[in-house]
C-alpha cells in the first residue's frame, strides 16, 4: 500500500473548466476570476474578496493595504509557515514571534497582549492545520488596543469559529489554494474583507497600483491571479464542504482508533469547526521511537507522513538571535515532537485502519 500525506482530488469537472477557458483565448483575469471572487465572499460571509495569485502574496498585499512598513511591528505566532513572517518583513515591518498553545498549536492571547507596545500595528492570527485560532480572544485585544487583525487563513477554507467563518474575523482574511490545501487552484490565494477602503487598496496593490489604465497612482505589483486558476478555483468551492466533512470523518476515526501510548491526537477547542488541513499527533517521552525512525517504521509500511514544521519561525536563521533565550519555548518543543500522518479526502476506510493498525502496534 502506498499512502501520501497529501494528494490534490482533482476531477473531470476541473479539467473541463480549465478546457473551456483555454479554448476562450481569454487567459488572463477576466470574468472567472470576478465569478470566484463573489462566490468566495459570500461563501467567507465577507462583502468583498480579492484574488490573487499565491497565499505569501495575499498576506504581503494585506499588510500593505492596511499601510504598514518600516518601523511597525506586526505580532505572529512562531509556529507556522515561513511565510507567516515573512511577508511582514517584505513591508519593511518587524515580525514579533509569540508562543502557541500547546494542545491546539494555535496564537496564544496572553502572549500577544504581552508584546504590545507603541510600534505595535497588527496582529496576524494563524488558524493552523484547519483550527480556527482563539478569535474572541484576540479581536478583543486587537480592539482595545486600535490593532489591525489580519487573518493566515491559508490552512483553514471553511473552518468556523463560533458560528464565524475564518476570513471573516478580521479587518483582512488571507487564503492559500496551493495544491495541497483544503482546496486548491495549484497556486492561488485571496484576501476577503469586508471594508471597501481595504478592497479598493487591495485592488490597487496586485495592479501595479493602476487606478485607470497605465495610471500608476502608488507602487504595486503583479499578483492577480488567471482564469485558468479561478475556474478550477470555482469548481473545487462547490466541493470544499464535501472535502472537509471528509477530512473530519477521517480525523474522528483517528482520534477514535490510535490508542498507542505515548502519542497525543489534536485537541480541538470548545466552540471550533476544525477542517484538518493537517492531523498532527504529538509524540511524548513516553512513546518508544524517535520521530525519525518512526517516520522510517511508515515509510517502510508505505505510509507517508511529514512534519510541520521542524523549525518554529523565531529559530529560522533569517530571524534567529544568537544566544537569546527561547521566547517561544512551546514552539520549539511542538518543532521537534510534531507529526502531520494523511488525513486527505482520498482515504480509503481501509487504509484508515491499514494507517491506524500500523501505528498502535508500534510499542
Ligand atoms: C499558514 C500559511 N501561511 C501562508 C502560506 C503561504 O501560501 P502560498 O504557499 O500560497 O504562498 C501558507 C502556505 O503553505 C501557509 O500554510
Amino acid at each position: 500500500m502506498q499512502i501520501p500525506v497529501a494528494r490534490p482530488v482533482i476531477g473531470q469537472d476541473e479539467i473541463s473548466a480549465v478546457t473551456a477557458v483555454l479554448e476562450s483565448g481569454m487567459l488572463a483575469s477576466g470574468e472567472r476570476v470576478a465569478e470566484f471572487e463573489r462566490n468566495f465572499a459570500d461563501f467567507c460571509g465577507t462583502t468583498h474578496a480579492v484574488a490573487i495569485n499565491n497565499g505569501t502574496a495575499a498576506l504581503h498585499a494585506a499588510l500593505l493595504a492596511a499601510d504598514i512598513g518600516q518601523g511597525d511591528e506586526v505580532i505572529v505566532p512562531s509556529f507556522s509557515f515561513f511565510a507567516t513572517a515573512s511577508a511582514v518583513s517584505m513591508t519593511g515591518a518587524k515580525p514579533i514571534f509569540v508562543d502557541v498553545n500547546e494542545q491546539t498549536f494555535n496564537i496564544d492571547p496572553l502572549q500577544v497582549e504581552n508584546q504590545i507596545n507603541p510600534n505595535t500595528k497588527a496582529v496576524i492570527g494563524v488558524h493552523l492545520f484547519g483550527q480556527p485560532f482563539d478569535a474572541k480572544g484576540i479581536k478583543q485585544i486587537c480592539e482595545s488596543h486600535n490593532l489591525i487583525l489580519i487573518e493566515d487563513a491559508a490552512q483553514a477554507q471553511g473552518a468556523i469559529c463560533n458560528g464565524e467563518k475564518t476570513g471573516a474575523m478580521g479587518h483582512m482574511g488571507c487564503f492559500s489554494f496551493y495544491a495541497t490545501k483544503n482546496m486548491t487552484t495549484g497556486e492561488g490565494g485571496m484576501v476577503t474583507t469586508s471594508e471597501k477602503a481595504l478592497n479598493e487598496r487591495l485592488r490597487l496593490l496586485i495592479n501595479h497600483g493602476q487606478s485607470e489604465k497605465y495610471l500608476h497612482t502608488r507602487l504595486g505589483y503583479n499578483y492577480r491571479m488567471t482564469d485558468v486558476a479561478a475556474a478550477i478555483g470555482l469548481v473545487q468551492l462547490k466541493k470544499l464542504e464535501k472535502f472537509n466533512t471528509r477530512r473530519r470523518k477521517n480525523a474522528y476515526y483517528y482520534d477514535t482508533h490510535i490508542s498507542v501510548k505515548g502519542l497525543i491526537t489534536p485537541g480541538v477547542a470548545q466552540g471550533m469547526h476544525h477542517v484538518y488541513h493537517q492531523y498532527v499527533i504529538r509524540l511524548t517521552d513516553e512513546f518508544p521511537m524517535k520521530r525519525a525512525d518512526f517516520m522510517e517504521y511508515l515509510k517502510v509500511k508505505g505510509i507517508g507522513t511529514a512534519v510541520h514544521y521542524p523549525i518554529p519561525i523565531h529559530h529560522q536563521p533569517v530571524y534567529a538571535r544568537a544566544n537569546e533565550p527561547d521566547s517561544c519555548p512551546v514552539s520549539t518543543r511542538l518543532a521537534s515532537s510534531v507529526l502531520s500522518i494523511p488525513v486527505h479526502p482520498l482515504l480509503d476506510q481501509k487504509e484508515l485502519a491499514y494507517i491506524c493498525d500500523a501505528i498502535n502496534r508500534v510499542n
